[in-house]
């Protein structure tokens, strides 16, 4: 007999034959001499109705297969005749494989998402974190396929390190001390590694070791960051995509960065349709209306001093005032997705004191060749530049930035034996899935969030 997930039987695979399903029960209705369940096994958002009939094997646990329950059935995948479903089950046989009692928090549907929260380990289990985490693999699956198809290789950045590559100085450090022994050697010379290291903030910087070597890579991994940001767009622990690509300049990357969100939410479109689906009709009304203009058009691209003056005429009151050389908030970049462009738009070359050490400084020698891809919504999705690759600037840069030359000597290295001009960006992965989902939190697009003050589970 045939295991099949609930899906492949959705679809008429099996169609007439015995067929074995497993899954959580998600509602019972007793007849006369029968039951319907609706079994769920996560593998799409559909239940597939099963008929039980009083008599088969099994069939005296009927009772116990409550909402929450776990259950086996064998039976005949046949033509539904009920509306709502084109097959079902009728079962030759039920094994009940876990009992849930009326203590089982998934009870009714429509919980708020804030609840659902409290309960993440259960969360999953409901109809709108099924189509969350269905596509967040989907999405990191097309993400992979994007890179790969371009002859991108994907390397592995450590996840402890002992550079900082945003400079922020918001990182967690990774110690063995306990807090006495950390004051008397601030230098880590007795800690674990005999330095200060940190979980990483971005694999960056040896990303583009890397880039200096096999051209074009791609990272896909975790980061962490201890900024104390209480918004719906920060975690403490996120994943990031960095792409690195040797002879890239600023243009090439704006380029690639647009091509990726575009196949991304192709892809989506495509593959995770079901899932969107219900997005659309509970969590987002415009939203695949929302995604298919961003794809049927080609993304607006201003430079950061255009950006200021669009802001300044715009008339609109803004809690932090614009001007040349301030740091774009996220009301000024949903001033220019929302109201003005009504769609994503990369805003390029800012202001170089805004941005970190390794940015390359243009001609102007005031701004650095940046850019942050913004989107309806969420503000900024990816942000990335063309890297310094004049050892003399990098170092003034550093030296600008407090940035110790001994530290980063292997990162001026590689402007020292055979520099290229080299470009990347990193791709917010949680912020890229709120926007192909409208999912309005990022603490519900991550399994377990991290964010200030909580890190459950
Ligand atoms: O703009 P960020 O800080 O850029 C970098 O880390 C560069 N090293 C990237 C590069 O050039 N290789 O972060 C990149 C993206 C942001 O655009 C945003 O989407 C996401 O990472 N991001 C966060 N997502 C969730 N929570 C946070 N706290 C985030 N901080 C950044
Ligand atoms: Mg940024």
């Amino acid at each position: 007999m045939k295991q099949t997930t609930i899906k492949d039987a959705l679809a008429g695979n099996g169609a007439n034959e015995t067929i074995l399903i497993r899954g959580w029960v998600r509602t019972r209705r007793d007849s006369k001499d029968f039951s319907f369940l609706a079994i769920n096994d996560g593998s799409c958002l559909a239940n597939i109705q099963a008929i039980v009939d009083e008599g088969i094997p099994g069939s005296d646990d009927i009772q116990q297969a409550t909402t929450g329950a776990s259950v086996e059935i064998t039976g005949k995948l046949v033509e539904s005749p009920g509306k709502g479903q084109a097959w079902e089950v009728t079962a030759e046989s039920m094994t009940l494989v876990g009992t849930a009692d009326e203590s089982y928090p998934l009870q009714k549907k429509g919980h708020s998402p804030e609840f659902l929260r409290e309960i993440a380990h259960l969360r999953p289990r409901s109809n709108l974190f099924g189509c969350v985490f269905r596509t967040r693999s989907r999405l990191a699956y097309a993400i992979h396929q994007f890179f790969q198809k371009r002859g991108f290789y994907y390397i592995h950045t450590p996840i402890i390190t002992a550079s900082d590559c945003e400079g922020a100085g918001e990182m967690f450090r990774v110690t063995t001390l306990d807090g006495k022994a950390m004051e008397a050697d601030p230098e880590g010379r007795t800690d674990f590694f005999g330095k200060p290291t940190h979980l990483t903030v971005s694999g960056q910087l040896e990303g583009e070791t890397f880039a200096c070597a096999l051209s074009n890579i791609y990272t896909f991994g975790p980061t962490f960051r201890a900024e104390n940001s209480h918004t719906t767009r920060h975690a403490s622990e996120f994943w990031m995509i960095e792409p690195e690509m040797a002879f890239y300049d600023l243009e090439a990357d704006m380029t690639l960065a647009e091509e990726m969100v575009n196949y991304l939410i192709k892809d989506t479109l495509e593959h995770s349709a079901e899932d969107l689906g219900l997005f659309g009709k509970f969590v987002d009304k415009e939203l695949i209306s929302r995604l298919e203009s961003v794809i049927a058009k080609p993304f607006e691209r201003i430079s950061y001093t255009t950006a200021i003056e669009l802001l300044e005429k715009s008339g609109q009151k803004f809690e932090h005032p614009v001007e040349w050389g301030v740091n774009l908030q996220t009301e000024h970049e949903r001033f220019l997705t929302e109201e003005h462009f009504k769609g994503p738009v990369t805003v390029h070359d800012y202001p170089k004191t805004i941005k970190p050490f390794y940015m390359r400084t243009n001609d102007d020698g005031r701004t650095a060749a940046a850019m942050d891809l913004l989107v309806p919504g969420i503000g900024e999705i990816a942000g990335g530049s063309q890297r310094e690759e004049r050892l003399e600037v990098l170092l003034e840069n550093m030296a600008a930035h407090d940035i110790s030359p001994d530290d980063y000597a292997w990162y001026a290295d590689l402007r020292r034996y055979g520099s290229v001009p080299h470009a990347g960006f990193g791709l917010g992965f949680e912020r890229m899935l709120m926007f192909v989902t409208g999912v309005a939190n990022i603490r519900d697009v991550i399994p377990f969030p991290r964010t200030p003050g909580n890190a459950e589970f």
